[in-house]
């Protein structure tokens, strides 16, 4: 019997999640069974976060204790904000932003066989930490000091007020939050299914989430949006975007932000990303969603003259990309951001599969050489073949 190949496990289903549902085909995605499309206009970073890590939305009573413990545990170890300082200024923000995550795990305390707890309690300080991670990093590699998170600000809030040192207004806040709220979580998507092969070899919460951070950073996953923003400012002009996605198809190359593995229809994430952009743009007057908005109608028009029954379509990370511009993020730092709202689904991954946990371990179909007498040194020519 032949084996089957899932190169890439298009369509393979490899485990089972409470967490969150793709349906791809007609464009859902849903959180513990809320739709995004309810939560997004409706719920703060902080219940979802709640609903993931506890599963269920939360009263009242415990909404003020989750802000409380997030608030508590947003101070980065002195040492590591020392360690920042010393960093080249070039340095990529994920790369920083993965390097000190793993980072925190040096000074987190251990267990009595000597290994760190993961439990909800460190998901939840990782989630607090990111985006002061990142906050500081922006900082420190503009020469400034970094800031001291405030306590009493939500997640959204307090990483725009440690990147300026002021209070942002309402609407970037918001638009923030929601930012966060729509990126929280998506199955196993490439980053997420990382983490929880790292959970199964039974590593910790911060192996586990340094894991899913060099994951995500490749522009076919959560690096695409900083490829899109790329794009959109080489575009420049709303006029020019037809041009620019024509030579870019017809070189053989990818439109930065569009296509999904899972959704056959435009993102659901991306209706909500685009109003946002659209307002936010507005208020900054910028042209970023302009340019994006004629870049989204032009790639539809081309692929379709290409291939009339295509399914690419704006996914996640194409709006992010005005959306993050208007509120002043550089974009090498858009896929940190991803990471500041996926964190909430990466930890809640992590301890659904160290709840009930079997070591995810695949098998590859060999095609190398067929097996053969080793070759000692002296017998070996240039290409270390036999003599
Ligand atoms: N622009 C142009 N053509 C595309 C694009 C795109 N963005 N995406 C897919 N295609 C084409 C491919 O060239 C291929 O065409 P062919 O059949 O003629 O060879 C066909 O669509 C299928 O592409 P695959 O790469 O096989 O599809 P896959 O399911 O692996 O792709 C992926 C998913 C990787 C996201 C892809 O759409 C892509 O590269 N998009 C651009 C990068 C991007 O935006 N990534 C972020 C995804 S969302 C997230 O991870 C948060």
């Amino acid at each position: 019997m032949s084996t089957v190949v899932d190169r890439g496990l298009e369509g393979v289903v490899v485990g089972t999640t409470h967490l969150s549902n793709v349906e791809g085909a007609i464009g859902r995605l849903t959180y513990r069974g809320y739709d995004i499309d309810d939560l997004a206009p409706s719920a703060t970073f902080e219940e979802i976060v709640h609903l993931l890590l506890y599963g269920h939305l939360p009263n009242r009573a415990e909404l003020e204790t989750l802000k409380r413990e997030l608030g508590a545990q947003r101070s980065l170890p002195e040492p590591l904000l020392s360690a920042m300082q010393n960093v080249p200024k070039t340095a990529w923000p994920m790369d920083v932003l993965r390097t000190i995550v793993s980072g925190l795990a040096l000074f987190s305390p251990v267990d009595a066989r000597g290994e760190h707890v993961s439990d909800v309690h460190t998901a939840i300080e990782l989630i607090a930490k990111m985006p002061t991670i990142v906050a500081a990093w922006d900082r420190v590699r503009r020469g400034l000091d970094p800031i001291e998170p405030r306590a009493d600000l939500s997640q959204a809030a307090n990483f725009l007020y440690m990147r300026s040192g002021k209070m942002s207004n309402g609407v970037e806040a918001d638009a923030l939050d929601t930012y966060f709220v729509l990126l929280a979580d998506h199955s196993y998507n490439a980053s997420t299914f990382s983490a929880r092969v790292t959970a199964s070899t039974r590593a910790d919460l911060y192996a586990s989430i340094t894991a899913a951070l060099a994951t995500l950073q490749g522009d076919l996953h959560g690096g695409a949006a900083t490829a899109a923003f790329r794009a959109i400012s080489e575009v420049g002009s709303p006029e020019n975007a037809e041009a620019y996605v024509r030579d870019t198809l017809s070189r053989g190359q990818r439109i930065m932000g569009m296509g999904h593995r899972e959704y056959k229809v435009r993102d659901p994430r991306a209706r909500h990303l685009e109003a946002m952009a659209k307002k936010l743009s507005e208020q900054a007057s910028s042209r970023w969603y302009e340019i994006a908005h004629r870049m989204e109608e032009a790639s539809r028009k081309v692929l379709q003259e290409k291939k009339p029954d295509n399914t690419i379509y704006a996914n996640v990370d194409f709006y992010t990309a005005p959306v993050l511009a208007d509120l002043g993020v550089p974009g090498d730092e858009f896929t940190c951001l991803f990471a500041c709202g996926r964190i909430a689904g990466w930890t809640g991954h992590v301890l659904e599969q160290l709840a009930d946990n079997r070591l995810i371990r695949p098998q590859a179909s060999y095609d190398g050489p067929a097996p053969g007498p080793y070759v000692p040194l002296e017998k070996r020519d240039a290409n270390g073949a036999r003599n």
